[in-house]
């Protein structure tokens, strides 16, 4: 089995180019089959979960031409059903945008059940509000989610929460109903503008994104586009506090720095200098990291997946920091890992009370999901000693080439799959 084994200590430093945001790309892609005609979509990052939501949409008859490695051609015009149940798509949460996709453009859906990041119970009560209130019947049986419609008819929707993912299937099935959609209390995520974006540039008529009420007027049919995916807030987050818990100097290109605010925010008050230009950011932690609070929101608050990322650097600082998650309430299930490390930190329901500790020894440690496995590898990168990081199969869901980009900043890290390959990189780095 793939695991890293990590030799910690090493400050990491140097430039990493951010790839596109996996979350944004998920939407985007089952968002090309509402139209007949070809889409090009440039910046997809080359994760596991986009290459299975590709699959998916490969075994409904959608053609998938891959241009280079982030660059994929898609083809929509002999889509041949309308049931998605591989056996993978389960397993990434973002299967349920088919449903959305599917039902806005022939009316008719069935997808697996979702599946994800296991922290906590994910509810997709508020999608299935949306899609019902559009006039759809949705049903769940036999694991599988079933909408239909004679017609898609616009509603005015109140979302009871705000959800990043309610928010974008009621803008994919209402794009094409009839009359006009109100979504209130929506999500202002970047990648639910990207979104809106994308699916204007292909003839929609999405107004207010970015805002909490999103306006959509039906279009009677979507034409092909070419669109760049932004790049991916929560990957250049992970390694700006790379460089804050290995004490680095780390400037992250191709970024929007405006997405990454709240991420700065919490770097400076614990201590990093941060430099920003139109599309990088730099971050340096010369000094000793110190203290802070923080609290997970929707954007523009601080990312629930940024959150094991920051409590790994807090969990290093001086003094006692709270982290509080308002969002998931099972995220801190890593935090048995951390302390396996040295870390101190008592969790009590949705807050964690860390008491700084001055370093971490490596251990070995299993990677629970996807941005808690990530974070994990932070902590292996500055701790005492070896690191080995069991389960990375969930970080490469979300990062691509995350042990290479982290080499090339210095870290000692490397992907082995037998005992004999782990002797010889520690044999290697000493
Ligand atoms: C998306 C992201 C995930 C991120 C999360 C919050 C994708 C594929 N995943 O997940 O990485 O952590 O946004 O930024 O884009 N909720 C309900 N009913 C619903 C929908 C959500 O109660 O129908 C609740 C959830 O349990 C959670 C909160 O709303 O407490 C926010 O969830 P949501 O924004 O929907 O997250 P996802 O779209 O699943």
């Amino acid at each position: 089995m793939e695991q890293y084994v990590i030799k910690g200590g090493n400050p990491l430093v140097g430039e990493v180019e951010i790839g596109g945001a996996k979350n944004a790309a998920l939407a985007i892609l089952a968002a090309a089959v509402m139209t007949d005609d070809t889409v090009l979509i440039e910046n997809v990052p080359d994760v596991r979960d986009t290459n299975v939501m590709l699959q998916a949409m490969e075994s409904i008859g959608v053609r998938v031409e891959r241009i280079d490695r982030h660059t994929v051609k898609i083809t929509a015009k002999n889509v041949n059903g309308h049931v998605i149940e591989d056996d993978y798509i389960k397993k990434i949460r973002a299967s349920y945008y088919l449903i959305g996709a599917l039902l806005g453009k022939y009316k008719k859906a069935e997808v697996s059940l979702p599946g994800g990041c296991n922290i906590g119970s994910r509810p997709i009560d508020q999608h299935l509000k949306g899609f019902r209130a559009l006039g759809a019947k949705v049903d769940i049986a036999h694991g599988m989610i079933i909408a239909q419609a004679d017609d898609l008819k616009g509603n005015h929707i109140y979302l009871d929460v705000v959800s990043v993912g309610a928010t974008i299937n009621v803008m994919l099935a209402s794009v094409m109903a009839q009359g006009v959609t109100i979504i209130e209390n929506a999500a202002k995520e970047p990648h639910v503008v990207d979104v809106a974006n994308f699916l204007n540039s292909m003839g929609a008529n999405i107004k207010g994104a970015g805002t909490d009420v999103i306006r959509v007027r039906g279009v009677e049919t979507l034409h092909g586009t070419e669109y760049a995916i932004i790049p991916d807030q929560i990957e250049a987050g992970t390694f700006m506090f790379a460089a804050a818990i290995t004490k680095g100097d780390v400037t992250v290109k191709n970024v929007i720095p405006k997405h990454l605010e709240s991420i700065s925010a919490k770097l400076l008050e614990i201590g990093c200098e941060i430099e920003e230009s139109d599309d990088a950011v730099r971050v340096v932690a010369s000094k000793p990291l110190s203290h802070t609070h923080v609290k997970t929101l929707p954007y523009p608050g601080f990312p629930t997946d940024m959150q094991p990322q920051i409590t790994v650097a807090l969990a290093l600082s001086n003094g006692t920091s709270i982290v509080t998650e308002s969002i998931f309430e099972n995220r801190f299930k890593y935090v048995d890992e951390l302390t396996r490390m040295g870390a101190n930190i008592k969790v009590e329901g949705n807050t964690a009370i860390i008491n700084g500790v001055s370093k971490y020894t490596g251990a070995g440690i299993t990677a629970p999901d996807l941005r808690a496995g990530a974070a994990l590898v932070l902590a292996g990168l500055s701790a005492e000693g070896f690191t080995t990081v069991d389960d990375i199969r969930y970080i490469e869901r979300g990062y691509e080439d995350f042990d290479i980009k982290l080499k090339s900043l210095g870290a000692l890290i490397e992907k082995v799959d037998s005992a004999r390959d782990l002797q010889k990189f520690k044999l290697r780095v000493g």
